[in-house]
Parts: structure tokens; C-alpha cells; sequence
């Protein structure tokens, strides 16, 4: 028995180990992104908390959207894809990082004395980022063999790729009420030469909803109508 857990746990930490290396990856990236795009922008050289707040949320939105992107890339693949295996900890690891960007906001920078960007939209646009993040800690409270057998397999997939979906719309449409000011000067103007790192991962969040549609009929064809393995989870 313990040898069966020792073999099967193995797997299953080095996804977690990789889903969280990418996490720390696209922190990291957007930190400096944001770092240079100020510098190009204001000609700014400074490295404050304001600019780790906006790399968790770029890298929150990022994340959830590539597990969610995982469902339709794991169709289109050849059989025996891994991709399918990356979606519950790529998912976790952005609701953390997500969490970790509500905190940010509202307590970091208050107790630092600074403030994030704000417009007349601020506060309807964070209320959409708060509801986001409240549909993925139910999906992360529900992502375990306990939650399913007591939901039942069908209702808990269900639940997964509903809310999945709708917390990334909302996750987007947070970010598009924020910044639209913003990605709309970068389409009329083109600078800075770099955009808000939000716009290509919002776009992003989009392809990824969009690849959903496309291969919604042939998992419905695959599972005759069932849920199935490829239903998106946290
Ligand atoms: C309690 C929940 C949340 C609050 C209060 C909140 C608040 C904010 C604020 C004030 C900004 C503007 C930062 C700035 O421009 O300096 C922002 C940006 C952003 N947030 Fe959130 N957010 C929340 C949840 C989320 C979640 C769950 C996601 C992802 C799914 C997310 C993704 C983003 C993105 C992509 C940006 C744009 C960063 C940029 O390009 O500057 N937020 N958020």
C-alpha cells in the first residue's frame, strides 16, 4: 500500500513542483515587464509594491487561463497528452496568486502608503475581480475526491467548468474595466512601445474561452453527451 502511495505521489509533486515553477516564472516576468514599461513610459526607475500587485494579477489571469486553455489544447493533442494533468495546480496556483493580489491591494498597499491605479470605473471593476475570486475558492474548496463524492461526479464537473469559465470572464472583465483606458491608447498611439502586460493576457483569456467553444462538439460527440475527463477543472 505505502509502496502504491510512494510511486503515485511522485508524479503528481513534480506537476505541482513545475505548475508552481511557472507560477514563480510569470510573477517574475511580469515584475520586470512592468518595471521597464514604467521606465519607457514616465522614464521611472523605481521598483515598488505597486508593480508586484499588478505582476500577480497579470500572472493570476495568465495561469487560470492557460488551465483553462489545457481542456481545448488536451482534445487537439495526441492521445496520451499530459496537458490535461497540469489543470488543477496551474488553476490553484492562480487562485493563490489571485488571493495574493486582493491581499496586495487592500491591505500592503494602504499599510505602505501606496495606491494602485484608480479611475471612475475602479471600484464595479474590483468588485468583478472580487466576485472572480470568490468562484475560484469555491473550485479550490471543491477540488478533491471528498467535494466530488459528495456532489457526485456529474454536478461536480459541471460546477468545475461553469465556474471555471465564469470566473475567467470575470477575471478578464476585471482587468478590461481597469485598463481599457489604457489599451485603448496603446491601439491608437502604439505607446509605450510595450503595452499593459494585461492586454496580450487578457486576449490571451479570450483564445482560450474561444479554443472551449470550438471543441465544445467534439467532447459532446467523445462522451455522447456526458461530462468527461476533458471538463476543466480548478
Ligand atoms: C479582491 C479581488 C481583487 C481586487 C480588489 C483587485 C484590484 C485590482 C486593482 C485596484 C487593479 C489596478 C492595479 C493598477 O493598475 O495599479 C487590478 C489590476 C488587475 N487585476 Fe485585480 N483585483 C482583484 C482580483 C483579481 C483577480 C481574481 C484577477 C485575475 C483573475 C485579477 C487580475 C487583474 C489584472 C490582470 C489587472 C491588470 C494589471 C495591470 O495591467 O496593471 N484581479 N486589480
Amino acid at each position: 500500500m505505502s509502496a502504491v502511495r510512494a510511486g503515485s505521489a511522485g508524479p503528481q509533486a513534480r506537476i505541482r513542483r513545475r505548475a508552481w515553477t511557472a507560477a514563480l516564472a510569470a510573477v517574475a516576468f511580469g515584475c520586470a515587464y512592468f518595471f521597464v514599461r514604467q521606465f519607457l513610459k514616465d522614464a521611472v526607475r523605481r521598483f515598488d509594491a505597486t508593480l508586484v500587485n499588478k505582476s500577480f494579477g497579470t500572472a493570476s489571469l495568465f495561469l487560470i487561463a492557460l488551465s483553462m486553455a489545457l481542456t481545448g489544447i488536451a482534445v487537439l493533442s495526441r492521445p496520451g497528452s499530459m496537458a490535461l494533468a497540469y489543470r488543477k495546480d496551474l488553476g490553484l496556483a492562480g487562485f493563490w496568486i489571485g488571493l495574493a493580489h486582493g491581499a496586495v491591494e487592500h491591505v500592503l498597499l494602504p499599510v505602505l502608503g501606496l495606491q494602485s491605479e484608480s479611475g471612475p470605473g475602479t471600484r464595479h471593476a474590483e468588485a468583478l475581480g472580487l466576485v472572480a475570486l470568490v468562484l475560484f475558492a469555491l473550485m479550490a474548496l471543491a477540488s478533491n475526491d471528498r467535494a466530488r463524492g459528495k456532489m457526485g461526479p456529474r454536478a461536480w464537473r459541471l460546477f468545475l467548468r461553469y465556474a471555471g469559465y465564469a470566473g475567467l470572464i470575470l477575471g478578464a472583465a476585471h482587468a478590461a474595466g481597469l485598463k481599457a483606458a489604457s489599451w485603448g491608447r496603446y491601439f491608437r498611439t502604439f505607446r509605450p512601445v510595450l503595452p499593459s502586460l494585461s492586454l496580450p493576457v487578457a486576449l490571451f483569456a479570450a483564445a482560450a474561452i474561444l479554443l472551449r467553444l470550438a471543441v465544445w462538439p467534439r467532447i459532446r460527440k467523445r462522451s455522447g453527451g456526458r461530462p468527461t475527463s476533458a471538463s476543466p477543472g480548478p
